[in-house]
């Protein structure tokens, strides 16, 4: 397989791949409305060999803080680093907008994208109960201070 991508912003005639994603990489997967009304954010996707969407990230910024709302990649290409270089470009985009603190949430039991995260200098801050529905867990919170 090809491993190569490249990381752009998300334009709207990715949304057809980018809920297909979605849809296999969540049991409570948002709706394609939920994703293209995120698109004037910081919005990218991996994209690799023939145009193919590998993945995407979705990041809001409000003020001098940002969350990252959004993380999937396509189960046929997870381990090759993909979410860490769409990540750190999310980061880099934060950066420059001036932002110092940024704010995750996640599964509890997520390991995979827990560790990702730890990977790339987030820290847990905080947990919320229950939060996530279908199926419910709680969600830990992380924070990450840019070049801090
Ligand atoms: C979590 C997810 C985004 C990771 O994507 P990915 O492209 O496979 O991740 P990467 O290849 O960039 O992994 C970078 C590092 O994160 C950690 N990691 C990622 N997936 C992991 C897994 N399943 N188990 C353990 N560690 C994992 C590892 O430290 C990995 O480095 P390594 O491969 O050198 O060991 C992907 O599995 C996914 O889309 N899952 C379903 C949706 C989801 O959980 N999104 C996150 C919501 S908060």
């Amino acid at each position: 397989m090809d491993d190569r991508f490249r990381i752009r912003p998300a334009r709207p005639d990715d949304l057809t791949a980018i809920t297909g994603v979605e849809l296999v990489a969540f049991a409570d997967p948002w709706p394609r409305p939920a994703l293209a009304a995120h698109l004037a954010d910081h919005f990218r996707v991996a994209d690799g060999a023939g145009g193919r969407i590998l993945g995407y990230v979705i990041g809001r910024v409000v003020e001098d803080e940002a969350e990252i709302l959004n993380l999937a990649i396509h189960p046929a290409h997870r381990r090759r680093g993909v979410a860490r270089r769409l990540v750190e470009d999310v980061l880099a985009g934060f950066g420059s907008a001036g932002v110092r603190r940024v704010f995750l949430e996640v599964r509890a039991g997520n390991r995979g994208a827990i560790r990702l995260y730890r990977g790339l200098g987030f820290e847990m801050v905080g947990i919320r109960p229950r939060y996530y529905a279908r199926p419910p867990e709680d969600a830990l919170v992380f924070c990450r201070i840019p070049n801090g």
